[in-house]
């Protein structure tokens, strides 16, 4: 039958050749999944994976980052999200209920703690805040179904003792979630750590950092080793209509296979800085994993390969540089751009109120205005001299 050409246009041959290989897999844009038959539409099992059915559910696309991410992370199971603070709810709104317990480290990013307040506030659910680096701190009651962990922590980069808080998590039944977005999958294996082979029961993942890498796509994960775990998430995943664009998947895709060489590179750019850094009068205190001074240094090196530190550090100003003077500083410097987020080609620079961001005591941060530094992928060198000229200007603009 001859059809009118707007029909042919629309019903144009959609399948891809098979024979064709490409570097990228072939890019599934989809709401609809086209049936071949009503048998194949009464049949399909929507939590089946293979069985497509509809785009909320997943596409080849989405299923192929989501297992590259899955096997970066060595877990088993992994679903995506639109933002890595969506992935991040998707695990409290699926295993937080009523009456439950929540612990969260004290310098857990500060999202997560705000809608875990919003839900304490709205739906009974109790918060309570330990300190990363005392077990101690951390005392679940009967109650307890869920820890936070952090490593390192946001900010403040201390790196909790990971084997103990998630040793003690499993002896009192609590499920175990770690942010896993500085490491990466990189640093450290968060499903296989420690000496007893130790594993996290989830991880969420802000994908907008490292693996996107461009600083221009947002997207998270929550991957598990637990096949129950993982069936509970799928069913809330779809449930909550989480759905991510095939586009943005595919550019994560593609950015995956260049992920450690960048990852590399700026952890090595970041121990540049550090060393520079530590000699600089200005500041009061330094805050990086890898160095010997920060809080959790120990349980850093208990775990983490020591080339993959990720590329962030933060500074502590002495007390005698108030608000203005650091704001000054942050305005002064070029190459680092000041944004929110990390992971991306350009160096960013923040800068943050402590006493804001704080539940507990912390006897080991220094008083002082905080900036924290993201490094991209310039020269290191250009990134000092930047910070040095912004010192500079500080300076004078005190004796002005
Ligand atoms: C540690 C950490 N986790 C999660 C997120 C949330 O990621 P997204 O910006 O994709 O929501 C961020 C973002 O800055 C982060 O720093």
């Amino acid at each position: 039958m001859k059809k009118n050409p707007q029909t042919a246009l629309i019903h144009a041959p959609r399948k891809a050749p098979q024979y064709v290989s490409t570097i990228q897999p072939p890019l599934f844009r989809a709401s609809t999944i086209i049936f071949d038959n009503t048998n194949a539409l009464f049949n399909r099992h929507w939590t089946d994976r293979y069985d497509y059915s509809y785009g909320t559910h997943g596409t080849p696309t989405t299923f192929t980052l989501a297992d590259n991410i899955a096997q970066l992370e060595g877990g088993e199971f992994c679903l995506l999200a639109p933002s890595g603070l969506s992935a991040i709810n998707l695990v409290n709104s699926c295993f937080l209920s009523q009456g439950d317990e929540v612990w969260v480290a004290d310098n857990i990013y500060g999202p997560n703690m705000e809608h875990l307040r919003n839900l304490e506030m709205r739906y009974g659910i109790t918060v309570k805040v330990y300190n990363p680096i005392d077990v101690a701190s951390f005392q679940p009651t009967e109650k307890a179904k869920l820890i936070w962990l952090e490593a390192a922590g946001s900010v403040t980069l201390e790196f909790p003792d990971l084997n103990n808080l998630v040793k003690k998590a499993k002896a009192h039944h609590v499920l175990s979630a770690l942010d896993n977005t500085w490491g990466a999958g990189l640093a450290f294996n968060a499903f296989d750590f420690g000496d007893e082979h130790l594993s996290v029961d989830l991880t969420a993942h802000a994908l907008t950092k490292y693996p996107s890498g461009g600083g221009d796509i947002l997207m998270g994960s929550v991957v598990t080793r637990d096949e129950k775990l993982h069936q509970q998430l799928f069913r809330m995943h779809a449930l909550q209509g989480i759905s991510i664009s095939g586009d943005d998947t595919a550019q994560v895709q593609r950015s995956l296979a260049s992920m450690q060489i960048r990852y590399q590179h700026q952890s090595e750019s970041t121990l540049t800085l550090l060393a520079w850094l530590k000699q600089q009068t200005e500041f009061a205190q330094i805050l990086h994993p890898a160095d010997e001074t920060s809080a959790g240094h120990t349980y850093w090196k208990e775990i983490c390969s020591t080339e993959q530190s990720a590329g962030l550090v933060s500074v502590i100003f002495k007390p005698e540089y108030h608000l203005k003077d650091v704001r000054h500083f942050c305005d002064a410097l070029s190459l680092f751009k000041l944004g929110f987020s990390w992971g991306g080609p350009i160096s960013l620079v923040m800068l943050y109120n402590l006493k804001e961001m704080r539940t507990l005591e912390h006897t080991h941060l220094q008083q002082g205005l905080l900036v924290r530094f993201c490094i991209g992928l310039e020269h290191p060198q250009d990134l000092i001299q930047d910070i040095k000229n912004a010192l500079k200007q500080l300076k004078r603009q005190q004796l002005e």
